[in-house]
């Protein structure tokens, strides 16, 4: 078997169908229904045709996914801790039968894979999440995407590889297992020890890596995921630039750098053992487990969702039946007496030890303040400085919300206006008015047509975000949860104000100046917000305004205080 480790299982697999099998399966595919992917499926299917799952020949089926939350295990008994199934909407579901073939496609409806379903049925979210990720509790990402962002149904099923998805960045760093393994044969490297990460990597990751490697007498595999991202993550370029630099920084000959296409689940340490599963089915021997390995950020002002060693407690307890070695890392901290990197308890007492953390280094680079020198090289500083530009160059969204006839859009246009005037920055406004007219033309105000109209501001606004413009919106957007998406969406790439317009709505009404309100109490029109639909308001409002007793011009200067003092302008 290829080079020198045994994949789990055994059997190192390779779903994809020959040359004319492929052919087939397209023509084929014109009859089938299809499924357009989405970004964690795409990294699943990719995974499992092309070995890195091995055992998995498909989604998991009903009686896997079972076996797998009880515990971890697949019904042949091997360990797999994490279920990789394939959610789709109800609606789908319902047009397909068991035993039926699909096609899977990637968005440009490129034909990736067939799936013969075997199972289909609706699982208990609440209870995958707990047995998962130990918690129910939605502000962890992993819970937050299982339980308001996958699909109510799952569908398991044998997998056949029409063709790997095509990427057009980093080609020669997405191996599958059988290359790197060929990659290692060639080196005539026999132990590997893999370093799996999703940040960007410094001095003090350089020391735990190199430390590692010399401690098992390996060679070091820098192995960091390409998957989607979370909030706040580095943008994988800006990665993928970091380790190509950091690379130089070992000895010659003894690091690779490889990307695996693997969409985390932050799972903390049942994620833990998954990782060390897959670095196995690419040929390596050790596996580094962090403190707090695969854990989210805890939300703020919350505890952590793991104890900090709970993925190196239960790696332990599997590693013999893993066979693969961990190789537990350390926090590290800089200690400027002696001028190196040192584990946090090798240090001797007297000596004063440095960290930053993420929080600290992001807060400087939005503050545009210094990164030191000790803390990372100086071309990966200039790599994450030129990504992460201080916050009065970044992209920003004022998204406001409030009653028809409140002032959001006098109080929008005052505010365009006097940032146009200060300075150098693009500004769009989305007013809802303009809005309706060339987005939405063809919706109207029930509830799905609200959310329809919101999310499509949602999507403008990120776009003009991502490109360090500013975006204004003020549509009435009556639902928090439509909020919550459009937030969640820009605060991706940028920041996000929300300013809650509460002008009591006998105050909107007085001013009727549509005179859309009488229409609505008379009947005239139905569903108007305020009268007969609902209008939620906002929790976490960065700004709340009354026009009642102020102006527009005061209005806007408030949100422009609020924008200095978060640093989006100066
Ligand atoms: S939403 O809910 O965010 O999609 O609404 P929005 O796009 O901001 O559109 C609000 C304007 O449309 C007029 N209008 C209605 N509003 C609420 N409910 C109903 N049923 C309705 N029908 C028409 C309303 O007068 C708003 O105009 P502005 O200029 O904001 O007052």
């Amino acid at each position: 078997m290829g080079a020198f480790k045994e994949p789990h299982g055994g059997v190192l697999k390779d779903l994809y169908l020959d040359e004319a099998a492929a052919g087939q399966a397209k023509s084929a595919a014109l009859e089938l229904k299809s499924c357009d992917l989405n970004g964690r499926q795409l990294c699943d299917l990719e995974l499992i045709l092309n070995g890195a799952f091995s055992p998995l020949e498909g989604f998991n089926t009903q009686e896997e996914y079972a076996r797998i939350l009880d515990d971890m295990r697949l019904p042949s008994g091997l360990l797999w801790p994490i279920p990789v199934i394939l959610d789709v909407d109800a609606g789908f579901a319902e047009k397909i039968g068991t035993g039926e073939t699909i096609a899977l496609r990637d968005p440009e409806g490129v034909l990736l894979a067939t799936l013969e379903v075997q199972d289909i049925w609706t699982p208990d979210k609440a209870r995958e999440a707990v047995a998962v990720f130990g918690t129910g509790d939605e502000t962890h990402p992993g819970v937050d995407a299982l339980m308001n962002r996958s699909g109510a149904v799952y569908l398991g099923g044998r997998l056949r590889g029409v063709e790997p998805r095509h990427h057009y960045d980093f080609k020669r760093f997405r191996e599958s297992p059988a290359d790197l393994r060929a990659r290692f044969k060639r080196l005539d490297w026999r132990k590997v020890v893999a370093f799996h990460t999703r940040k960007p990597m410094h001095r003090a990751e350089q020391e735990l890596t190199s430390r590692a490697a010399r401690d098992c007498e390996a060679n070091l595999l820098i192995h960091p995921v390409l998957g989607a991202n979370g909030p706040g993550d580095a943008d994988r370029f800006t990665r993928m630039r970091c380790y190509e630099h950091l690379l130089a920084h070992y000895p010659e000959q003894t690091t690779a750098l490889s990307a695996l296409n693997l969409a985390s689940r932050l799972a903390g340490p049942r994620e833990a053992l998954w990782h060390g599963i897959v670095r196995k089915n690419y040929g390596c021997t050790h596996f580094i487990v962090g403190r707090d390995h695969a854990a989210p950020d805890p939300a703020p002002g919350k505890a952590s969702y793991y104890a900090p060693e709970a993925a190196q407690e239960l790696f332990a307890q599997h590693q013999e039946e893993l066979d693969i070695t961990m190789m537990p890392a350390q926090d590290m901290a800089y200690v400027e007496d002696r001028a190196q990197f040192m584990p946090l308890d090798e240090i001797p007492p007297g000596l004063t030890a440095r960290r930053l953390s993420d929080e600290e280094i992001r807060r400087r680079l939005d503050a545009g303040l210094e990164i030191p020198e000790w803390y990372s090289y100086p071309e990966l500083v200039a790599e994450i400085e030129k990504s992460n530009p201080p916050r009065h160059r970044q992209g920003f969204v004022v998204f406001f919300t409030g009653l028809s006839g409140a002032g959001k859009s006098t109080v929008a246009n005052a505010l365009m206006v006097k940032l146009l005037e200060n300075g150098d920055r693009k500004v769009t406004l989305l007013d809802g008015d303009i809005v309706r007219k060339n987005l939405s033309s063809e919706l109207g105000f029930s509830h799905e047509h609200r959310n329809l109209n919101i999310l499509r501001i949602g999507f403008v606004a990120t776009e003009i975000a991502k490109n360090g413009g500013i975006a204004i919106c003020a549509p009435i957007a009556p639902y928090s949860a439509t909020r919550r998406q459009v937030r969640d969406s820009v605060e991706t790439v940028g920041g996000f104000v929300e300013v809650y317009v509460a002008t009591p709505i006998a105050v909107c009404e007085a001013r009727d100046r549509k005179g859309n309100y009488a229409k609505a109490r008379a009947g005239l029109i139905k569903g108007y917000t305020g009268v007969d639909a609902p209008y939620e308001v906002p929790e976490r409002a960065e700004v709340v305004i009354d026009t009642q007793d102020l102006s527009a011009e005061l209005a806007a200067h408030r949100i422009l205080v609020k924008l200095e003092s978060l640093g989006y302008i100066r």
